[in-house]
C-alpha cells in the first residue's frame, strides 16, 4: 500500500468540511455552472475526437491543418496527425499578431532585487535571437539541448527558442549534482549545454559553471557550452573551442527568425524524473498535444482573465515550471511573475512582499512552502496587503488540511478558492482539480477530473474496486498532454506504465473516491517518495549509498516530516569502518554529491543487518514503521539490530 505519511491519510479520510466558491467569483468564472462542467466533461468523454478537434482548431495556430485527431494504439498515441504548429509561435507570435504585443508577458524579480519586464513583443525578439544563436552553434531540429540555469527570463527564453526551431530541451534543476547532470546529458545524447556563471540563493552565489565543468568532463556528447552571465562571477573558466558567452552568441543576433512549422508530434522536451527504479527516466513530451493541454488546463483551472497577474512559484527545472510558468500561461497570453530566489531572503516575508508589490491575483505554490510559511509565523504575512489575490493553487503533493486552512484563511483571507491540482510529470498538465468557480472544495481533496480525464480505481489485477475503499489510480483513455515515452527506452515505457493493467496508464498513485465523487490521493504504490514536493526514488538513493566504499547494503524509506511531507531515512550496513557520526555525515554528503542536495538523507542509521523476509526481501514496511516511530538515537556507538523485530513481524 501507500508509502506516504499514513497519519496524513487517516486525517484526510475524516475531512468533510466544504468550502463553496464565493458568488462573485462564480459570476465571472470560465466554468460558472455545474451543468457546464458536466456537459463539457461528457462531450470530451463521449466524443473525444470531435471535442479535441474543436479545441485544437481554436486554441493553437496551425501552419497546416491536421487530418486525424487521435491515433490511439495503446500505449502509443499521436494527436493532431498531419498538422503543423509551433509552441513558441503559440506562446508569442500569436499574441503579437493579434495586436497584443505590448502586453506584459514576464515580470521578473531577481533575488538581489533587480527587476525586468518583458512584453510579448520583447519576449518574441529575445526568443528569436536565442533561436538564431542556437542555430549559429549548429543546433537543428531533433538536437537535445541540456539546460542548467537560474530561474531568470533567459531560462524561459531558451526553452521557447528550442521550441521555435524544433530542438528538444532537457532542463535539469539547478540543484542537481555534476554526476546527475552528466548522467542526463549522456542518456539524452545532448549536444549543447546551456548554463550561467552562477545563481543567487539566500544571498550567496552558487557557481553553476563550476558544477557544469565537472559534469562536462564526464559528458560524452556535448559539443558546446553556452554561458549566461548572471552573477558577474570573476574568473569563470571558459574552455577554448567549447564554451561561449550568451552575450556574444545571442545578444548579437537580429531577432527575426520565423517559427519553424513542426509536425504535431515533434519532440518538445525531455524532463527527467524518478521512478521506481534507480535510474531517472527522461519523460518525453511532444508539441501540439502538450501545448494544447498546458493552455487549456491553465485557462480552466486558473480561471484566467485579462487583468490577472499570475505567479507560479515553481522552478522551470520541474514540470510545474514547464507547464505553468512557460507553456500554459504564455499560450494563454497571461502576465506572469517570475522570481529567482528563496522565499526567505532577505526575510521570511519575501513572497508576500512580491504579492503586494506586483498585485498578484493568482498564486500557485506547493504545500511544503505553505508549511514553511506557517512555521515562520503569521507576522511575516501580516506586514503585507494581500488583497489583490483572488485564487490560490497547490501542487506537488497532497496538502494536509491544517496547511489548507491556513492558506485559505491567512493568505486567501477566506475569500480565495484553493485549487489543489493533482498531476504528474508524465501527464503534462493538471488532471484533477477543483474548478474554482463551481467546485465546493474539501481540504485535502483534488476533487474532480478535468474534461478529457477518465480516472479508474483498480485492484492489482486491473479489476475495478469499490472506489470508496481505494485502489490503484489508472487513466483509461488517452489525453493530449500525456507522455509519449521514455526517451530512448520504449520497453521501459511500456513496462512501467502500461503493463500492470494492459491498455491503461498506471499513475503509480493510490486514490479513493468519496460518496460525492471527490478524489483523494493516498500516496504512491511504488518506491517513490515525495520530499518537499520533489519526486525521488528510494532505490536511487540506495544506489548512491552503496557506491560508497564503507556501505555493504542500504535500504531507504520515507518517513513523515512536518515541513517536507516526507524525510529520507537510510538504514545501512557497513564494513571496515566504525559506525560513528563522521561516517554518518560522510554518507549524507556522498549522496548529496551523487544526486544533489534534495536527496541527502535526513537520517542515516547503522544496522547490524537489514530485516528481511524468508525469501530475502528487505522488509521496507517494517523499516518505514521504525523510521516513523523513532528519532535517530544520538548514540551511534552500537549497531541497531532489526532482525528480532523482523522475526516478530513475520510471525504476526
Ligand atoms: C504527487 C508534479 C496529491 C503524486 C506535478 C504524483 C500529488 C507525484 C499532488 C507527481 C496533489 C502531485 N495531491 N499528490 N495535488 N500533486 N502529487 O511528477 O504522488 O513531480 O504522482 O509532478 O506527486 O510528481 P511530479
Amino acid at each position: 500500500m501507500a508509502d506516504s505519511a499514513s497519519g496524513q491519510i487517516d486525517h484526510v479520510l475524516t475531512e468533510d468540511r466544504l468550502f463553496p466558491p464565493p458568488a462573485e467569483f462564480t459570476q465571472k468564472a470560465v466554468f460558472s455552472t455545474e451543468e457546464q462542467y458536466l456537459e463539457t466533461y461528457a462531450r470530451a468523454r463521449d466524443d473525444r475526437d470531435e471535442f479535441w478537434k474543436a479545441e485544437a482548431q481554436e486554441h493553437l495556430h496551425w501552419f497546416e491543418p491536421f487530418n486525424e485527431v487521435c491515433k490511439w494504439d495503446a500505449p502509443n498515441v499521436e494527436w493532431f496527425v498531419g498538422g503543423k504548429t509551433n509552441a513558441s509561435y503559440n506562446c508569442l507570435d500569436r499574441h503579437v499578431e493579434a495586436g497584443r504585443g505590448d502586453r506584459t508577458a514576464i515580470i521578473f524579480e531577481g533575488e538581489p532585487g533587480d527587476t525586468r519586464t518583458l512584453t510579448y513583443s520583447e519576449l518574441l525578439t529575445e526568443v528569436c535571437k536565442c533561436a538564431e544563436g542556437l542555430q549559429s552553434l549548429g543546433i537543428t531540429q531533433g538536437d537535445v539541448v541540456s539546460v542548467y540555469m537560474p530561474m531568470t527570463p533567459e531560462l524561459a527564453i531558451l526553452m521557447l527558442a528550442c521550441a521555435r526551431i524544433g530542438a528538444i530541451h532537457s532542463v535539469i534543476f539547478a540543484g542537481f549534482s555534476a554526476e546527475s547532470i552528466a548522467d542526463r546529458n549522456n542518456d539524452a545524447s545532448a549536444k549543447l549545454m546551456v548554463t550561467a556563471d552562477g545563481l543567487y540563493r539566500r544571498g550567496k552565489v552558487l557557481p553553476l559553471k563550476e558544477t557544469v565543468d565537472q559534469a562536462l568532463a564526464k559528458s560524452t556528447t556535448i559539443e558546446k557550452c553556452l554561458v549566461l552571465k548572471r552573477v558577474g562571477q570573476d574568473n569563470v573558466s571558459m574552455t577554448e573551442g567549447r564554451d561561449v558567452w550568451w552575450h556574444d552568441v545571442v545578444d548579437t543576433q537580429d531577432g527575426k527568425l520565423p517559427a519553424v512549422p513542426l509536425d504535431s508530434e515533434t519532440s518538445l522536451f525531455i524532463l527527467y524524473t524518478s521512478g521506481s527504479t534507480g535510474k531517472p527516466k527522461g519523460i518525453l513530451h511532444t508539441t501540439a498535444g502538450y501545448n494544447l493541454w498546458a493552455k487549456r488546463t491553465f485557462e480552466w483551472v486558473f480561471d484566467h482573465r485579462e487583468d490577472d497577474v499570475y505567479w507560479c512559484t515553481a522552478d522551470c527545472g520541474w514540470i510545474t515550471g514547464h507547464s505553468y510558468v512557460v507553456y500554459g500561461p504564455l499560450s494563454a497570453g497571461a502576465t506572469c511573475l517570475m522570481y529567482e530566489g528563496a522565499p526567505n531572503h532577505p526575510a521570511e516575508d519575501r513572497f508576500w512582499d512580491l504579492v503586494e508589490k506586483y498585485k498578484v491575483t493568482i498564486m500557485y505554490t506547493a504545500p511544503t512552502a505553505v508549511r514553511a510559511f506557517i512555521k515562520w509565523g503569521d507576522e511575516h504575512v501580516d506586514k503585507h496587503d494581500l488583497s489583490s489575490l483572488r485564487l490560490l493553487g497547490s501542487v506537488g503533493e497532497g496538502i494536509n488540511p491544517e496547511a489548507w486552512m491556513w492558506y485559505h484563511e491567512k493568505i486567501g483571507n477566506s475569500k480565495c478558492p484553493i485549487v489543489d491540482t493533482w498531476w504528474q510529470t508524465e501527464t503534462g498538465g493538471i488532471m484533477m482539480s477543483p474548478l474554482p468557480g463551481i467546485t465546493a472544495t474539501k481540504p485535502g481533496s483534488c476533487c474532480k477530473p478535468l474534461p478529457g480525464v477518465i480516472p479508474e480505481i483498480l485492484d492489482e489485477t486491473g479489476r475495478p474496486v469499490d472506489p470508496s475503499s481505494g485502489g490503484m489510480l489508472c487513466i483509461g483513455q488517452p489525453w493530449p498532454g500525456m507522455l509519449r515515452g521514455i526517451y530512448g527506452d520504449q520497453e521501459r515505457y511500456v513496462q512501467q506504465y502500461w503493463s500492470t493493467v494492459p491498455g491503461k496508464y498506471l499513475t503509480g498513485d493510490n486514490a479513493r473516491q468519496d460518496s460525492d465523487g471527490y478524489y483523494w490521493i493516498m500516496g504512491r504504490i511504488d518506491d517513490v517518495i515525495n520530499v518537499s514536493g520533489h519526486r525521488l526514488s528510494t532505490i536511487e538513493v540506495e544506489s548512491a549509498l552503496v557506491s560508497h566504499e564503507a556501505v555493504c547494503e542500504a535500504a531507504v524509506v520515507g518517513r513523515p516530516h512536518d515541513l517536507k511531507g516526507q524525510a529520507i531515512s537510510a538504514f545501512v550496513t557497513i564494513r571496515d569502518r566504525e559506525p560513528d557520526e563522521e561516517l554518518r555525515q560522510e554518507l549524507r554528503m556522498h549522496v548529496r554529491k551523487q544526486i544533489g542536495a534534495l536527496a541527502q538523507p535526513d537520517d542515516v542509521r547503522f544496522a547490524a543487518t537489514l530485516p528481511k523476509t524468508r525469501s530475502g526481501k528487505i522488509m521496507r514496511r517494517l523499516l518505514r514503521d521504525i523510521a516513523a516511530g523513532k528519532e535517530v538515537a544520538g548514540d551511534t556507538s552500537t549497531l541497531e539490530d532489526f532482525t528480532v523485530l523482523a522475526k516478530l513481524k513475520e510471525e504476526d
